[in-house]
């Protein structure tokens, strides 16, 4: 990970443990110690999807390094009305340090960062999300203390938290399975990029046994509304209730990047059990994760 984090592939493993000693450190002294590793810096927070999680975790971290977080509603910007994004990779190189983006094509962002002589992180596209797995496989760790231990994803397995859980099984060594139906079904290509830290089954039920870890997502992602009714009614077989996760190991614990719906994609016991629920952790996680991330990029920079 030197400039840009757009997913998974632009971190290796020993870059992995550093941001997690980073994050660490950053957690167990939050509001205690100043790092001004944005000092003096600008970072641009681009959102053309809605937020919650991203958008406050992200400019109170930035805040928190002694930055200053711009945000910056896409649809406002001339973007919106057509203007190119290597134009505005141009433009925005000469007022800001870095970009943080939420957008819809994985490879506007790709441009972006190629043209932008600034760092660029991937604060979700309809493809990846890297931000988020990096704070759940520190979650799991936190809990686990490893990585060594087996992940079981239900649910759309075509969705930007499926496709960067792959990646990070892959990066990890963790294993994982993912439970989708066959329209829903992990891409072939990550599948094969990710072998044989990762593997496909249709049925969740033989997918969870001796899960550690059961992780869900929303059914309708930011930007498929309109297929609504056919993914409810396709992915209805794929809940994570309380039925499912008593065939998962003893103690398995359940994952979410939230938004949660409860009553489609998880039911509410299992979302609001605090023994097995731990994805308030998760998200807290979000913070710690993403200071390091942008110290670790522009301590290199620096360099
Ligand atoms: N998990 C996540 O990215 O949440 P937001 O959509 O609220 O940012
Ligand atoms: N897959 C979801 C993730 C939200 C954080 C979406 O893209 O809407």
């Amino acid at each position: 990970m030197y400039k840009d984090l757009l997913t998974l592939r632009d971190i290796n493993a020993a870059e992995l443990e550093e941001l997690f000693a980073l994050t660490t450190y950053f957690k167990q002294n939050r509001g205690k110690v100043g790092c001004t590793d944005l000092k003096g810096k600008s970072i641009g927070l681009i959102f053309a999807k809605s937020s919650t999680r991203t958008r406050v975790s992200f400019e109170v971290g930035v805040h928190e390094l002694g930055g200053n977080p711009l945000y910056l509603d896409s649809t406002k910007m001339q973007l919106g009305r057509g203007e190119t994004v290597s134009d505005t990779a141009n433009v925005l190189s000469r007022y800001l340090h870095g970009i943080v983006i939420r957008t819809f094509s994985q490879a506007d962002i790709e441009e972006l960062a190629r043209v932008a002589t600034i760092p660029v992180i991937n604060a979700l596209t309809d493809d990846y999300h890297p931000c988020q797995i990096l704070a759940d496989l520190f979650t799991i760790k936190e809990y686990s203390k490893t990585l060594d231990v087996k992940c079981v994803f239900v649910g759309d397995g075509a969705s930007n938290i499926a496709n960067s859980l792959m990646l990070g099984a892959k990066l990890t060594g963790m294993k994982m399975v993912i439970a989708s139906p066959k329209e829903y079904a992990p891409s072939a290509a990550i599948l094969k990029e990710c072998a044989p830290y990762v593997e496909w089954c249709e049925d969740p039920a033989e997918a969870i046994k001796g899960a550690n870890y059961v992780y869900t997502d929303v059914w309708v992602s930011m930007g498929f509304e309109e297929e609504r009714a056919k993914r409810l009614a396709t992915l209805a077989p794929y809940q994570v209730n309380k039925a499912l996760m008593a065939l998962a190991a003893k103690d398995v614990k359940f994952l979410h990047c939230l938004p949660a719906h409860r009553g489609e994609e998880v039911s509410a016991d299992v979302m609001d059990d605090s023994n097995m629920s731990i994805v308030f952790d998760e998200a807290e996680n979000r913070l710690h994760v993403q200071k390091a991330v942008m110290s670790m990029i522009f301590r290199n920079l620096a360099k």
